[in-house]
């Protein structure tokens, strides 16, 4: 009884002083709100949803349509950009972003190495619900030096001369695919081209960076699947921070944990298996799969972390060098068919530079200019990854407005590529925006990025979308099936809702 007493008596002043401690923690955290926001208030922005969570309840909002998302976050910012201005803020509690699309601050803050990429995103993608993911591999890679050592070891996978090498399999590949077109141009089948494009993404990626063949236009495959699966978690597991607490998330969590770790165990395969050849001293091509197992290799025996950032990296390649393509070349032929003036004088440049022949060279792709245009002018309504962030940890100037240091900058191609200050009638189609002679954008349109994080696969990109895109032009007519959406999903990546569904028929068959 004197025990409870006692207990009774402690209780209630540890409660009031408890209860007086978290009240100072909240008085600290809104004084701190309010000291951030009058540090960043002088620059504009879209009235907050309170003082305390600020545009949190907006983001909510758009986070909870991220199932049926057709680009609305991104959609938004055009209108916040064409109404705040060049450069404005969000808020989130104490965490202040800046969303920028003024060119000189684009071009200072992204072309320099002193603004590191943003960590509250980019660390994220180190797992998924748990799963090691991306980890330290060449996109989420937080720290310079560990960064720059992998850069510099992968940049002779990607020398021109290198690319050039590959010239053979990009056409034997795609050769596989107008193969599978044929079939269906013969059953006069609908092609879901999305699908099919992507398949033969893949296989380049895989024979061209792993040296195997996946043949996924013949066979079928756990990988891509494995890959949208990852790809669809990696939305909701940044998008949603509440995602994996649901317990009705449950069974699509572990199916993504699964899908990762399929990814990984693969990758695991593979690389023992060309290090095996290595040891042996077979002769091994130059490969992506060669630096890899070169960037992790510190020449002693490999730590467990080693392997894992190998892995990393086999990952990251997956995922950043075959969706975004396969979408590029998706939404380039559903633009094709919308604009019959446009296809029928890409047909005719492909049909001077390339004949009927079927091994298209290297000096090809230099002689289709207005092909290029036309995936420049893609890009540019459908930068396929839509934007990048970087820190900035020291006071700048941006657009006349004292910025600060300690904020995070988003910038988007999506956004910039889509105003009226930057593109005249920036939604129409209009491939001649890019025509050698026509000024080049100022630093609003850059849908590999800019500077030192850049694409590192941007002409291995640009070259297989040429070789795949003159074969289709070459060879077959597309007409969109009728009824279906020209929107734009956001999964992270974006890509055509509608997956661009197409009756196919060999060209020049007037059937
Ligand atoms: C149309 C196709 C592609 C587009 C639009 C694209 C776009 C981008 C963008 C915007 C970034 C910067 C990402 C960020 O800041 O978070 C990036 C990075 C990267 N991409 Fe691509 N990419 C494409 C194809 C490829 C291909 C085919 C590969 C590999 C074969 C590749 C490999 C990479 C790598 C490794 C990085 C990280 C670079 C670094 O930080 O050093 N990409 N890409």
């Amino acid at each position: 009884m004197a025990f409870f007493h006692l207990l009774l008596s402690w209780a209630a002043p540890a409660t009031f002083l408890l209860l007086c401690l978290l009240f100072l923690a909240f008085l600290g955290l809104c004084l701190y709100i309010q000291y951030t926001h009058m540090k960043y208030d002088h620059i504009p922005g879209p009235p907050r949803d309170s003082f305390f969570f600020g545009h949190a309840g907006t983001i909510l909002q758009i986070m909870k349509n991220v199932k049926r998302e057709v680009c609305g976050s991104w959609k938004r910012s055009v209108t916040e950009a064409e109404a705040y201005g060049p450069v404005y803020r969000i808020n989130v509690l104490h965490y202040v972003a800046l969303c920028v699309s003024c060119p000189e601050a684009t071009k200072e803050i992204l072309m320099s190495p002193k603004y590191p990429k943003d960590k509250f995103v980019y660390k994220r993608l180190f797992n998924l619900f748990g799963q090691r993911f991306l980890g330290n591999g060449l996109v989420t890679a937080p720290d310079h030096k560990l960064w720059y050592k992998q850069r510099r070891i992968m940049d002779p996978a990607f020398s021109s001369l290198y690319l050039r090498g590959l010239m053979g399999t990009f056409n034997e590949r795609a050769e596989k695919l107008m193969s599978k077109l044929s079939d269906f141009a013969d059953n006069e089948k609908e092609v879901n081209v999305l699908q099919v494009v992507n398949h033969v993404t893949l296989d380049v990626i895989a024979k061209v960076a792993f040296g195997v063949d996946l043949d996924l236009i013949e066979n079928s495959s756990h990988f891509p699947k494995a890959i949208e699966t990852c790809l669809k978690g990696m939305i909701y597991y940044v998008r949603d921070l509440l995602f994996e607490y649901k317990p009705t998330n449950k069974p699509f969590i572990n199916e993504v944990r699964e899908a990762c770790k399929f990814l990984r165990k693969t990758g695991a395969q593979w690389i023992n298996e060309r290090k095996t050849a290595m040891q042996n001293d077979e002769d091994v091509p130059k490969d992506i799969l060669t630096q890899i197992i070169k960037a992790a290799d510190r020449e002693e025996t490999m730590t467990a972390e080693d392997e894992e950032f190998m892995l990393d990296n086999f990952v990251t390649f997956f995922i950043a060098g075959q969706e975004t393509t396969a979408n590029q070349l998706a939404f380039c032929i559903m633009e094709l068919q919308r604009h019959p003036d446009i296809l029928e004088k890409v047909k005719k440049e492909v049909d001077s530079v390339i004949g009927m022949k079927h091994d298209i060279s290297y000096e090809n792709l230099g002689e289709l200019t207005y092909l290029s245009q036309v995936l420049k002018e893609t890009l540019r309504l459908y930068p396929t990854a839509p934007g990048t962030s970087r820190e900035v940890p020291e006071d700048i100037v941006i657009s006349g407005f004292h910025v600060p240091g300690g904020i995070s900058c988003i910038f988007s191609s999506y956004v910039t590529g889509r105003m009226e200050r930057f593109f005249k009638d920036p939604l129409k189609f209009d491939p001649d925006r890019f025509h050698p002679d026509a000024a080049k954008p100022y630093y609003c349109y850059y849908p590999f990025a800019l500077g030192p994080r850049s694409c590192l696969g941007k002409n291995f990109a640009q070259m297989e979308a040429k070789v795949v895109m003159a074969k289709l032009i070459q060879r077959f007519d597309f007409s969109l099936v009728p009824g279906q959406s020209f929107d734009i999903l956001d999964t992270g990546t974006l890509r055509p809702k509608s997956g661009v569904v197409c009756s196919v028929k060999h060209r020049n068959d007037k059937k």
